[in-house]
């Protein structure tokens, strides 16, 4: 399928920007084709290797009787602290707080303490099972609430974020309202799990194949664990089956326990845990225990704000420092506050160590941001979106452009936003049925809610903010493109190859998409923050533009024509009166001894940050959307499902359309799966109970929406100078799923007749819509 574009210089050509085309590997997905880590054909002599992990959940280790493990068919050895030739630590931040396998000390209820490896999978994955392990059993602290009253420590150094008199603004106001939500974790459930695979090469060299996020950092940390310097170490990623945030540091443990396998029997070694032990054993999105304190006048304008986020880390730091920074970041939401303090509580607990998740701390922070809205609406009796509305940031004119963290809101498209969907979706009208609905149906009761998400683009560690790409144009004329970004089903290696390819004005097919690898572009960020094809693109396209300027300085000597006198399109380049085909060119400047081959290098602009001040311009740009969803919930049991959905995304510019659909989509779904069915469960040992997607339920195809408009909005251009003054797409869309609760909430606060703000925590699994209906009868 090929979409034709038009291109500025009036001629039609395949594969540029701003148009819709198919994931590159799409075929390949369905058909089962797309190479991942564990299709890699296994050189003879591969070893695997399986973990074995703590069955306490807090308790000094006195003992380790592996002699059953060694003994077990097929085992070759084991690995335990003791091996690890470099250093025992894989923390992503460098806080020294995470052992590949702890020596002392195990810390939750599964926790990796040793590595088996053995002929086969099987036979290692057994073997684990018969290790002796000798505890002193410790009390422990799994929630962030009972940590904080057993005197844990934070994991990382709190933030605040503090603007103009809180605690005035709070005391001094026509109405102040004080409450708490609980807002759950999610498990990332990637189709393709974590897997590591490592091939040793001579002297200190190991190449590892894994799926990553984040090779550089795979990189680095299997050189740390090595003593090895990084130049020996060289991570390959292809493609993932997905990573959500769950393999920008998860995958460290899997390559360092290969990677060190590898070395010491110089064999290949390959370690993929099942789905039970991937879920145990790798963190999850933060859950989070908000205290709010909102005071409003009598249209429901916000004077101040108090909020106190508590969250689940678990037992290190990983990367909860810059989630839980997010979810402050993201605490305003759309609003304005006038005066406000908000506090990270950063909580260590007896758990697997919590990690980054598809938006990163900033969804929590949202649903934080519109329960205050909901308490508001329904003190004052009035509909939840005129209180929205009456929030919304404003501009520079009326003074009510300020964030939390003083970054001047100025890209704002709210009020356009909202009024399009409103409109489009006829949000008045329905919800004017719906209240009559409710008022004559006494068992299926209806909901109705419209959201906003204003979410903030780039890393907020400024450092983050760069990339870098690679670019061959061999005498053929064929191109191979390489950057630092990684394909996790995003579709950001077609969307950079469009980059390419409309600079070069060639065909999309004429470049060759190649795996992530560390030996190409060193140094790389993680493709996360939905940064990805901002950075990664604008890398390619300095490469690209370094290339063509080559070869039109070449082009203007040899035709003795002017450079403004030669222009690609269409697969040739004219110059002056002749056209060459790019090929030719491209041929002709390799004889003449041009370099082909070029590295770009891209950094965002304008942005810094102030940590200690809780001051700065963290992000370069805000992406804005909104959602509508309408429900339907069964009084009797607290089921419910989906009627309608409808959305408005800005993605700037779309540098796909297509793609950026699927990701609104994507991202609205799970955002809808964390705030409804997906539930983590642990017992009072400490074990996670969900497991396996038996007791964990992420949504199903009958799930969705039964009516599902996506749209986005078409007229919006990034005003910054981004890649094609496109938007980031991957992660702002799952804030969407935030009206999805929102409606739930009003279905129940129905049976009260509204005058209550229900107390509904996330997920609203149906035991807890049920629950808080019932609640609300009672009080009735
Ligand atoms: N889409 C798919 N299909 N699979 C994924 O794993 N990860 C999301 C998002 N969309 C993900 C996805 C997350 S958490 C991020 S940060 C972005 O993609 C990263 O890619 P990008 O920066 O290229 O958008
Ligand atoms: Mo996405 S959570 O930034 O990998």
């Amino acid at each position: 399928m090929k979409h034709d574009v038009i291109t500025e210089a009036g001629t039609s050509i395949s594969g540029g920007v701003h148009a819709d085309r198919r994931h590159d590997s799409a075929e390949k997905h369905v058909t089962g084709r797309a190479e991942y880590c564990d299709d890699i054909a296994e050189p003879q002599g591969t070893l695997h290797a399986y973990l074995g992990v703590s069955t306490v959940a807090h308790g000094l280790i006195k003992g380790m009787d592996l002699s059953a493990v060694l003994a077990a068919p097929g085992v070759i050895g084991v690995l335990t602290a003791e091996d690890v030739p470099g250093c025992n630590d894989i923390s992503p931040t460098g806080q020294n707080d995470e052992p590949v396998f702890p020596t002392e000390k195990t810390e939750y209820h599964g926790q990796p303490l040793f590595a088996v490896i053995a002929e086969t999978r099987n036979a290692a994955r057994r073997a684990a099972e018969l290790a002796r392990i000798d505890y002193e059993v410790l009390p422990h602290a799994l929630d962030p609430l009972s940590a904080q009253e057993a005197g844990y420590p934070h994991v990382t150094a709190p933030l605040k974020l503090e603007r103009g008199d809180a605690q005035t603004a709070l005391s001094s106001a026509a109405h102040r309202i004080k409450g708490q939500i609980s807002i759950g974790g999610q498990d990332h459930m990637y189709l393709e799990g974590q897997i590591a695979f490592a091939l040793p090469g001579e002297d200190d060299d190991v190449t590892v194949h894994c799926s990553t996020q984040h090779p550089s950092e795979a990189q680095h940390m299997v050189a740390h664990v090595l003593g090895v310097p990084s130049n020996a170490v060289t991570v390959n990623v292809r493609r993932m089956g997905g990573g959500f945030g769950g393999k920008e540091s998860q995958m460290n443990l899997f390559c360092a326990v290969a990677a060190i396998a590898a070395k010491k029997w110089n064999r290949p070694v390959k370690i993929r845990p099942d789905r039970d032990q991937d879920m145990t054993a790798t963190g999850k999105r933060h859950d989070f225990v908000v205290d709010y304190d909102v005071s409003f006048d009598e249209e429901g304008r916000i004077q101040g704000v108090d909020g106190t986020f508590a969250a689940r880390c678990g037992y290190s730091s990983d990367l909860s420092g810059p989630v839980t920074d997010r979810a402050l970041f993201h605490a305003d939401n759309a609003y304005y506050y006038p005066h406000v303090r908000l506090r990270s509580r950063p909580m260590k607990t007896n758990t697997v160590s919590n990690t980054a998740f598809r938006g990163f701390g900033g969804p929590q922070g949202v649903v934080a941001a519109e329960r205050m809205i909901e308490e508001i609406a329904y003190a004052l009796g009035k509909d939840p979106l005129e209180i929205r509305k009456a929030n919304f940031y404003g501009d520079a004119t009326d003074g009510r452009n300020l964030t939390p963290y003083h970054q001047e809101v100025e890209d704002n498209i709210l009020a356009r936003l909202i009024g399009e969907l409103e409109a489009s979706c006829g949000y008045q009208a329905r919800r004017e049925a719906i209240l009559e609905h409710n008022a004559r149906s006494s068992i299926i009761r209806k909901g109705i809610a419209l959201t906003p998400v204003k979410f903030g683009i780039s890393f907020t560690a400024t450092w983050y903010n760069q990339a870098g790409a690679l670019i061959h144009i061999y005498n053929d004329g064929s191109i191979h493109l390489n950057h630092g970004g990684t394909e996790m089903g995003q579709g950001l290696n077609t969307k950079v190859a469009q980059v390419v390819a409309d600079a070069f004005q060639v065909d999309f097919e004429r470049i060759k998409i190649t795996k992530t690898t560390t030996e190409k572009v060193p140094n790389t960020s993680a493709t996360a923050a939905s940064s990805g094809s901002d950075l990664n693109g604008m890398a390619a396209l300095d490469a690209a533009e370094q290339l063509k300027e080559r070869l039109i300085a070449f082009a203007a000597e040899k035709w003795s024509v002017a450079l403004e006198e030669i222009v690609f399109h269409n697969n040739v380049v004219r110059i002056g009166e002749a056209t060459v085909s790019f090929s030719d060119l491209v041929r002709e400047a390799y004889m003449a001894r041009i370099h082909l081959s070029a590295a770009g290098f891209y950094k965002t602009p304008k942005i810094h940050w102030d940590r200690a001040a809780g001051k700065g311009r963290p992000f370069y740009y805000f992406a804005y959307g909104a959602s509508c969803s309408e429900v339907s919930v069964d009084t009797l049991t607290g089921e419910y499902r989906i009627d309608r959905t409808d959305i408005l995304h800005d993605v700037g510019k779309s540098l796909n359309p297509i793609l950026d659909k699927g990701q609104v989509e994507g991202a609205f779904v799970q955002g809808m799966g964390w705030l409804t069915t997906e539930e983590l469960w642990w017992d009072q040992a400490g074990r996670l109970r969900t497991h396996a997607p038996s007791t964990y339920k992420i949504p199903l195809a009958s799930d969705r929406p039964r009516i599902f408009n996506v749209q986005l909005a078409e007229w919006s251009e990034n005003r910054e100078r981004t890649i094609k003054r496109s938007k980031a797409v991957g992660e702002p869309p799952f804030m969407l799923g935030v009206s999805v609760f929102e409606a739930l909430s009003m279905a129940v606060a129905s049976v009260a007749d509204y005058r209550e703000c229900p107390r509904l925590d996330a997920p609203a699994t149906p035991e807890r819509v049920l629950m808080a209906i019932e609640r609300l009868k009672e009080g009735a």
